[in-house]
């Protein structure tokens, strides 16, 4: 990840100016926009998805949960795989879209889809599953504090040892910066809000993982500019030490 110099801590900027009403209305906005677009990104995986799965299988994953699965091109070729899918996504039809699709595949035995808000606690048991993966779901309306939960419960959910491939667009993408500022890094191009992701963010969400490889890479016509993340969960997560300084002051 190149776009930002690798710095240890990140005060979110302007994390207390994150416009609430304009995050709540996103799910229908995606639910919208995916009734208008079917396939909105083609029917073919994502190049994350090719290395998320190749990761998986070197690893000897079977199972992944994945986050903001949308309508499914990555779901049904991890599941074509062998893989099996828990997927979830908040926007409506998602779940109807993925079930229908992984019926006419056959894999119907292999997808799980089921409509979640990321935001509140992950619908699994503790270390109940292989491993997460996840394109353009981190850098969705998440404020740095909601991210930091979602990093906890990734560790929860996944078994020590296990990997969790993520992918968000980065400060390097034309988008950051232009359109509606949202607070919190968070900006609105075409009603989408997006969170840009910087080196330090990376790191601040790695509490409890060992961060395997970040991968800049570009998808799209904008290009969006996007990083790969691939972290493994360390049996034990603990929050840094206190440094008697407060955090808004590093
Ligand atoms: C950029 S799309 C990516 C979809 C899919 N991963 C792909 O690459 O084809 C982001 C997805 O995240 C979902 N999403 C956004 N915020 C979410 C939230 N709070 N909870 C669950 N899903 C969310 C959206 O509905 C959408 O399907």
């Amino acid at each position: 990840m190149t776009s930002t110099a690798a710095s240890p801590r990140r005060q979110p900027s302007d994390a207390r100016a994150v416009d609430t009403e304009a995050v709540a209305g996103q799910g229908q906005h995606w639910g919208d926009t995916f009734e208008a677009n079917p396939d909105m990104y083609g029917t073919d995986p994502s190049e994350s998805g090719l290395a998320a799965a190749e990761a998986f299988a070197a690893a000897g994953h079977g199972s992944v949960l994945e986050l903001g699965a949308g309508q499914g091109r990555d779901t049904l070729f991890l599941a074509r795989q062998g893989v099996h899918v828990t997927a979830l996504d908040f926007a409506p039809g998602t779940v109807e879209t993925l079930t229908s699709k992984a019926q006419a595949a056959g894999l119907a035995d292999m997808v799980s889809a089921t409509r979640h808000d990321i935001r509140q606690p992950l619908p699994l048991p503790d270390a109940s599953i292989d491993a997460s993966y996840s394109h353009m779901l981190f850098c969705m309306a998440f404020t740095t504090g909601e991210l930091e939960r979602l990093a906890g419960e990734l560790h929860r959910v996944v078994r020590p040892g296990g990997l969790v491939v993520y992918t968000a667009r980065t400060t390097a993408d034309a988008h950051y910066g232009a359109g509606i500022p949202r607070g919190d890094d968070m900006f609105e191009n075409g009603g989408f809000i997006v969170h840009f992701f910087d080196r330090a963010l990376v790191e601040r969400l790695a509490t409890g993982f060992e961060i395997l490889d970040v991968t800049d890479f570009t998808e799209g016509a904008l290009p969006r500019r996007l990083a790969r993340v691939t972290m493994r969960v360390l049996p034990q997560r603990s929050v840094p030490p206190a440094t008697g300084v407060a955090d808004e002051l590093l």
